[in-house]
């Protein structure tokens, strides 16, 4: 007998079919029309690279409904169940990666930004990653999102209760060396290998707040650097600019020094947002990737008028996080069936709450706002 969940792995395995053919189809025929008509073979190059690299982790992220059904023996949910969401949700997210190599070009950052890991690092990391889905499968069906190992549990001591839990039901949370080696390659495939290209929106209202040039002179403070993705981008873009990045996870500090070595000029503090260890109108920038959908009101509150109290007067704010319900209204399905999945806790009054109203209630005046697949990024300037 067929067992009941052969059919949904079918239909799994045919739509990734699917799907990657129509990836490379359109890679290719970009290719064939810019060749031809005359664009550089380097622009070509950008957005295979770009394409190849979301349909790995797009294949990737079928180890999700695939962990579902061996977890749950029941049919997974199928991207193809909504079809009307799926084909808003795919065009959206080829045009953060259009958008990501748009920039490149018109030399907001540089083409650096694709450097890839090693592709055998790459795979390396797929066991472990499975195993860890199958892990958080579980915390997930039993409900539990405290469970901590030896290191973490060390760890979390001092730490506000919001933050002492597993978020997405990942393993040790923020909290563990394990964690932060997994963590960046784990939101990679769940945004189908566009979570850089939305990192990245930060550095196009920066340029705006300061237009071409390295960065020389300039004091930045990322809030919540985590593993220092942002960080890298931010700074790739400007080499000279001093950066200093904080996060209460000592271990996601580690990583991120790791990822900045060949790079000067920046420092990792464990910090707080909403208690900074920095003095009053300190820093010209002071940006967030990915935060404040995990913090509750109240600390979103706190974090951005501490940004507000350590920012020169004129600076810039900014950051990109989730999509607020009303960005993007075909897309709202799912921002409230995320935290029904992964452990999210704030995540619901988040997309509720506008981030413009908490800026402009703490004495900034927005500047300029947009989306790019499941992320929004909010720039704003210090006025009182
Ligand atoms: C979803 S991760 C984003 C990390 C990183 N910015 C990125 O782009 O991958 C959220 C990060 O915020 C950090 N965090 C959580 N609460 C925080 C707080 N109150 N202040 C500063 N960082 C916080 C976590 O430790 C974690 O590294």
């Amino acid at each position: 007998m067929r067992p009941p969940y052969s059919e949904a792995m079918a239909s799994l395995l045919s739509e990734t079919a699917d799907s990657a053919s129509k990836f490379f189809s359109q890679a290719l025929s970009r290719a064939l029309s810019e060749g031809l008509g005359g664009k550089s073979s380097s622009s070509f190059g950008l957005r295979a690279l770009a394409r190849t690299r979301s349909i790995v982790y797009t294949g990737e992220s079928l180890m999700i409904p695939v962990i579902e059904l061996l977890v749950n023996r029941k049919r997974p949910h199928l991207p193809s169940d909504d079809m009307a969401f799926f084909n808003v949700a795919r065009n959206a997210l080829n045009k953060v990666i259009e958008d990501d190599i748009d920039r490149i070009e018109r030399g907001i950052y540089p083409a650096e930004v694709l450097r890839a890991e090693h592709i055998l690092q790459h795979f390396r990391r797929f066991p472990v990653l499975f195993s860890e889905g199958l892990k958080a499968s579980l915390r997930r069906k039993s409900k539990k999102a405290r469970v901590f190992g030896e290191e973490a549990k060390d760890l979390l001591r001092g730490l506000p209760e919001y933050y002492q839990r597993n978020f997405h039901f990942q393993g040790d949370g923020y909290l563990s060396e394990r964690s932060a080696e997994l963590y960046e390659h784990q939101v990679e495939v769940l945004f189908a290998g566009s979570a850089d290209a939305m990192r990245r929106m930060i550095i196009e209202p920066l340029r705006e707040q300061f237009g071409p040039g390295d960065g020389e002179g300039l004091t930045f403070l990322e809030v919540g650097a985590g593993t220092g993705r942002a960080t890298l981008f931010v700074r790739m873009a400007f080499p000279k600019a001093k950066i200093i990045a904080v996060d209460p996870s000592g271990p996601y500090l580690k990583k991120a020094q790791k990822q900045l070595e060949p790079y000067q000029r920046h420092g990792f503090f464990e910090a707080l947002g909403e208690k900074l260890p920095f003095q009053d109108q300190t820093f010209d920038a002071v940006y967030s990737v990915f935060l404040f959908h995990e913090l509750p009101r109240e600390v979103r509150r706190q974090v951005i008028k501490e940004g507000h109290r350590v920012l020169k007067p004129g600076g810039f704010y900014g950051f990109v996080d989730s999509l607020q319900l009303g960005d993007t209204p075909e897309l709202d399905s799912g921002l409230k069936q995320f935290p029904t999945q992964y452990h999210e806790p704030f995540y619901r009054d988040y997309i509720e709450t506008p981030m413009t109203n908490l800026l402009t209630e703490s004495g900034f005046a927005i500047a300029s706002q947009g989306t790019g697949f499941f992320s929004k990024f909010v720039s704003a300037k210090k006025t009182t």
